[in-house]
């Protein structure tokens, strides 16, 4: 266990917690009740100025900060540090009057309008001049201010707007392949241009994908996904260099959306001094902690195994599902605690004065409508206190011997039009997610092109269009006594969107000892053998090379091929799994058991982390349980967490 806390200007040894705060919805006196009110909760830190711009700068050039003076030494006069926002996530009307062309484009053309939010082009020269000119006016403003503990830019990138098909969107594009392919033949050897007759004689002729009669070049959307990603991200690089300019010593970050599509956040972490996530889990779904668990791992993966912090999250009800279930008693804490289980160094929610006013009222807050005599304060109060109580868990790490490959190109190409099948990128993540987080198994995050080493297991659940080198460094676990599990749709294709021809998987096919010769979508299905039973989704006609066959399809038009198969190399081995079996746990503790990973078998609702000296066992479910972990006995009340010190 080695310690690599959040890097804090004012030597904070608190776990962060607070919310987003908006005071300039409110009333001043209002905010002496909130300094009353967040010190009574134990808050340690407000998100400021998030959707300031035009009171910042109500004209162009004219800056009103009186009352971020006021309200900054405010918080400081209460203890509380702020998380300043540079402000650039919502233009102001003047800008979008004095240049319109900042408005995005959708796909099909329609420009998107000022009234909502996050209404600019990520490409938009006069959009990126006037956010980096308020970023400077406020980082050289608050750079000293003794409130100041990190700069927070923008505001969840991309959650409106992450592909923008404007003119400023094409010309950036055109920038962006001129430097990837450097000639246009080397293009048209990527897109395969050769097909229906879309070949280019200039990178002037080359659009974004608009909206076409039929289905557009893959490669052309897939270059655009990373274009777009990275266009994004230069918005973000550019805040990034004043605030790292003029204010060298504040870290700086941006909130995540957990497994979001349109950005690929292994390229965005590397600029940030930490990571952290917005997560909003739906109250309704039983099952939503998982995919809560496998997004906070990511996170934890993000920052290379670092702590990181769970930016924001609903304290009860959100307002933006077709219905917004509240959070029952104790679901909050329980879903903040696994974040700090998984890494997190602070809870963070949206928000904490629920609004008044504007398209988030009925959006639940740290303070609701009702005030403080109320469930949902009283519990912002109790979580203050326990997560106070935690404060030496900062800075602590967690070892995981197991590692998940998360690969953002391969979810866009897996889920493009003109594929075989309609397949989830997350939901494939998820169901080997499950089987290892239903068995207490902490698992890290990784790219594909990570370092892989540290593992004794590394599962690719799926990751369809990876470059020769990412396979040849999967291909290599088994040689150095690793299993390596490969999941269906898995290399093949390359980075370009090209079939791996001869059997697909490249250089795993040796690795694995198959090779391909047909695919094979299949609704449904059953195996023989290893995880025996119902299998859906997926199915193959998998032909044998040098592995040995640990289950075959069942039944149907497969009948007696192989499905499951592993092939040992020394202590090592390669596993591929042709579909998706219902008993996929079986086959999870099979290979863990070879792994050398120890496993404890957990009821469902119930999961087991540790970190820094405690076990965290936390049960979601609506029922007490009482279960064992590596030797011990806990019973858990539902909805309710143990803390055991080890
Ligand atoms: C996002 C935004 C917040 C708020 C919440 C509501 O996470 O960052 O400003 O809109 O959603 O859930």
């Amino acid at each position: 266990m080695t310690s690599s806390a959040i890097p804090t200007p004012s030597g904070m040894n608190r776990l962060w917690y607070g919310g987003d705060y908006n005071p300039e919805q409110w009333p001043r006196e209002v905010w002496d009740d909130d300094m009353r009110l967040m010190s009574r909760a134990g808050v340690t830190v407000a998100t400021i100025g998030v959707f300031s711009w035009a009171r910042l700068e109500p004209r162009d050039g004219e800056y009103d900060l009186a009352w971020l003076d006021d309200l900054m030494d405010l918080l400081h006069a209460t203890g509380v540090r702020a998380d300043l926002a540079t402000a650039t996530a919502s233009p102001p009307k003047w800008l979008i009057d004095k240049h319109p062309e900042i408005l995005p484009v959708t796909q099909d053309g329609t420009v998107l309008s000022h009234g909502g939010r996050q209404h600019y082009r990520p490409a938009s020269a006069a959009y990126r001049e006037h956010a980096t000119r308020l970023v400077r006016v406020l980082a050289e403003r608050y750079g000293d201010h003794p409130a100041l503990e990190a700069w927070h830019v923008n505001n969840e990138y991309g959650c409106h707007v992450s592909r923008d098909y404007s003119d400023d969107a094409a010309a950036g594009f055109r920038a962006w392949l001129a430097e990837r392919y450097g000639t246009i033949h080397a293009l048209n050897a990527a897109w395969g241009t050769a097909f229906w007759s879309q070949l280019y004689t200039s990178f002037d002729q080359v659009d974004p994908p608009r909206v076409t009669p039929a289905g557009t070049n893959p490669t052309q959307t897939l270059d655009f996904d990373r274009y777009s990603s990275d266009e994004l991200r230069a918005c973000m690089r550019a805040e990034i260099a004043v605030l790292r300019e003029v204010t060298p010593e504040i870290p700086v970050t941006t909130n995540f959306m957990g497994f979001f599509k349109g950005l690929d956040y292994w390229t965005w972490a590397g600029d940030l001094d930490f990571v952290t996530d917005d997560h909003y889990p739906d109250p309704e779904d039983p099952e939503a902690y998982v995919l809560a668990a496998m997004t906070r791992d990511l996170m934890r993966g993000l920052g290379g195994g670092r702590p990181w912090i769970l930016m924001e999250q609903a304290t009860s009800a959100v307002n933006w599902r077709d219905f917004n279930a509240p959070k029952p008693a104790g679901m909050h804490r329980l879903l903040s605690l696994q974040s700090v289980a998984r890494g997190a160094d602070g809870i963070m929610q949206f928000q904490w004065r629920q609004s008044k006013a504007g398209s988030e009222k009925f959006h639940s807050a740290m303070v609701p409508h009702a005030g403080e005599d109320s469930r949902v304060y009283r519990e912002t109060e109790a979580l203050g206190a326990e997560l106070a109580s935690l404060s030496h868990l900062r800075g602590t790490r967690s070892e995981a011997r197991v590692a998940m490959v998360v690969d953002w190109p391969s979810w866009w190409a897996l889920e493009q039009d003109s594929m075989p099948a309609r397949i989830s990128y997350v939901e494939q993540l998820l169901r080997w997610y499950r089987a290892l987080h239903r068995r207490g198994v902490l698992v890290d995050m990784v790219p594909a092109a990570g370092d892989l080493d540290g593992y004794d297991m590394v599962v690719v659940a799926s990751a369809l269009a990876l470059s020769d080198d990412a396979v040849t460094a999967l291909a290599a676990v088994p040689a150095r006594g690793g299993q390596l599990v490969v999941g269906y749709q898995t290399a093949v294709l390359d980075e370009h969107a090209h079939a791996r021809l001869g059997g697909y998987l490249g250089d795993l096919q040796q690795a694995l000892g198959v090779w391909i010769e047909e695919l094979w979508p299949l609704r449904s299905g059953a195996l023989a053998g290893v995880a025996a039973g119902p299998v859906s989704e997926w199915g193959e006609h998998v032909r044998v090379r040098d592995a040995e066959v640990l289950a075959t399809f069942s039944g149907g038009d497969l009948d007696g091929l192989p499905a499951i198969t592993r092939r040992a190399d020394g202590d090592g081995a390669g596993w591929y799994v042709a579909t998706a079996p219902e008993a996929l746990g079986e086959l999870v503790e099979r290979v863990l058991d070879d792994a050398g990973v120890v496993w404890s078998s957990l009821p469902a609702g119930v999961e087991a982390v540790e970190r820094g000296g405690h076990r965290f066992v936390l049960n979601h479910s609506s029922v007490p349980v009482e279960v064992e972990v590596a030797g011990r006995s806990y019973g858990v009340p539902s909805r309710d967490a143990v803390i055991d010190q080890l």
